[in-house]
């Protein structure tokens, strides 16, 4: 097994072998044991890509990182209180830092009391065993796997097995790990972790986590490959009342998911603006869609989730319904379609041109994207200038006015453009001093 690992560490991108095997010498350098930890043996073993390191050292892990990120000109941000520090280095490079620790839960689905420990103690506080696997990188122990908890036996049978009877009342977040873990890997919850999961929602812990922590791990379903399955499952062992009464489990979501991705890839290969979509928010606005507007309100503040998170779910809410209904109008103008389209997020825009079942909304939406997003203008706010306005607000709606007429078709080149800015000044000088 050693060499089979230390062959499929050589395997991994040249920064990341590079980076593993110089912490392995540099701890060895500084008489310390260090462990590649967690999701990463896991992948590594499975033979499927993970791109953050974890690495677990017995000793002071902060002072190792600092050493690391100094011989490695690797930027150390560490966080003292949590004994953790993170490396970062170029084109997204990351390595996570631990001392090894020991962990105890005094209050149910409260923070552990931490104290330090070695190796075996730091995968014994861990969710399952397939996650509480080590792999040894100090020089005489380079590719060894350290497996004290049975996780190869339990990848081999595609089990997640909980550590012990109270890792959920501990850590009630590890409910939804899970279900997550199940589904992306097609494994099954051993039955005894099945039956301490159920136990701990018996006792409502759902209910008793702080709800950011929740949000973590709902919006890494969201991120999920294949995120419907999980929240199926979800949904089947304990509904979604602990994020908010009202929700429901959708039978079309797994459908709306496929399209919903189809349109984001076509969206970054067609769409004037190049820029790739927060699918995950995409998925989050159908998710919270049945609920009433107020409640989503209070759900979206108690959960803390991201201002921008919010805002676009909160809009498709809002928004999506009269948008569609608007756009299915028969003589809309495309300049129309852009001014009901463009404040919005292109989230909320692609997902609504994903679900709609109206060919002439659908239509709309892409012409939009397309072509009439990517308008642009000849006249400048210095040719307005030139001809004499005097600069101010009126600028962008003389600029904008042009743009409307550029997308209704209505205007060919710099000097039918000028010529629009001229009728409008005499427009508007009838009202306000535009002029000179
Ligand atoms: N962990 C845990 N309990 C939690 C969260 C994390 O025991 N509630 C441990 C697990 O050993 C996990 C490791 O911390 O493997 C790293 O956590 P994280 O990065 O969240 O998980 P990964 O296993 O790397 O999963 P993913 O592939 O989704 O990143």
């Amino acid at each position: 097994m050693k060499n089979v690992l230390t062959q499929k560490l050589k395997t991994l991108p040249a920064p990341m072998a590079g980076f593993i095997s110089q912490a392995g010498d540099l701890a060895d350098e500084m008489g310390l044991r260090a462990y590649l930890v967690g999701g990463f043996v896991r992948d590594l073993l499975l033979g499927s890509g993970h791109f953050d390191i974890d690495l677990v050292v017995e000793g002071d892990g902060i002072r190792f990182a600092q050493e690391c990120g100094r011989r490695l000109s690797l930027k150390v941000v560490a966080h003292g209180h949590f004994g953790t520090a993170t490396l970062h280095g170029l084109e997204g490079f990351k390595a996570d830092i631990a001392s090894a620790r020991k962990e105890i839960y005094e209050k149910p689905a409260a923070l552990p009391c931490v104290s330090k420990g070695g190796i075996k103690d730091d995968l014994f506080r861990r969710d399952f065993t397939i996650n509480a696997m080590a792999i040894g990188i100090n020089r005489h122990c380079y590719g060894e796997i350290f497996d004290f908890y049975g996780g190869r036996r339990d990848l081999e049978s595609k089990t997640i097995r909980a550590m012990h009877p109270l890792s959920f009342i501990d850590d009630p977040t590890r409910i939804l790990r899970a279900v997550r873990f199940e589904k992306r890997f097609s494994f099954r919850l051993e039955s005894r972790t099945l039956l301490w999961i159920r136990q701990a929602l018996a006792r409502r812990m759902l209910f008793c986590v702080q709800k950011h922590r929740l949000r973590d791990e709902l919006i890494l379903i969201f991120k999920e490959r294949r995120p419907v399955p999980v929240l199926k499952r979800l949904w089947g062992l304990c509904g979604y009342s602990f994020i908010s009464p009202g929700l429901v489990y959708r039978e079309g979501w797994n459908a709306a998911h496929t399209r919903m991705q189809k349109a984001a890839c076509w969206f970054a290969a067609h769409a004037a603006h190049k820029r790739s979509l927060d699918t995950y928010v995409m998925l989050m606005c159908l998710f919270f869609e049945g609920l009433a507007l107020r409640r989503l309100k209070e759900t979206m503040l108690a959960f803390a989730f991201r201002k921008g998170e919010s805002r676009r779910v909160l809009s498709y809410r809002k928004d999506a319904a009269v948008l569609e209904r608007r756009l299915a109008k028969q003589d809309l103008r495309p300049s129309e379609a852009y001014r009901l389209l463009e404040p919005l997020a292109y989230e909320v825009v692609v997902l609504v041109y994903a679900l709609s079942a109206k060919k002439r909304v659908k239509d709309r939406i892409r012409d939009y994207l397309v072509v009439h997003h990517g308008t642009r203008l000849h006249v400048r706010g210095e040719d307005l200038a030139f001809l004499g306005f005097r600069p101010g607000p009126h600028f962008k709606k003389i600029l904008m006015a042009i743009l409307y007429a550029k997308v209704d078709g209505k205007l060919e080149g710099k000097n039918e453009e000028l010529a629009l800015a001229k009728k409008m000044m005499v427009r508007l000088s009838r009202c306000a001093p535009v002029c000179r």
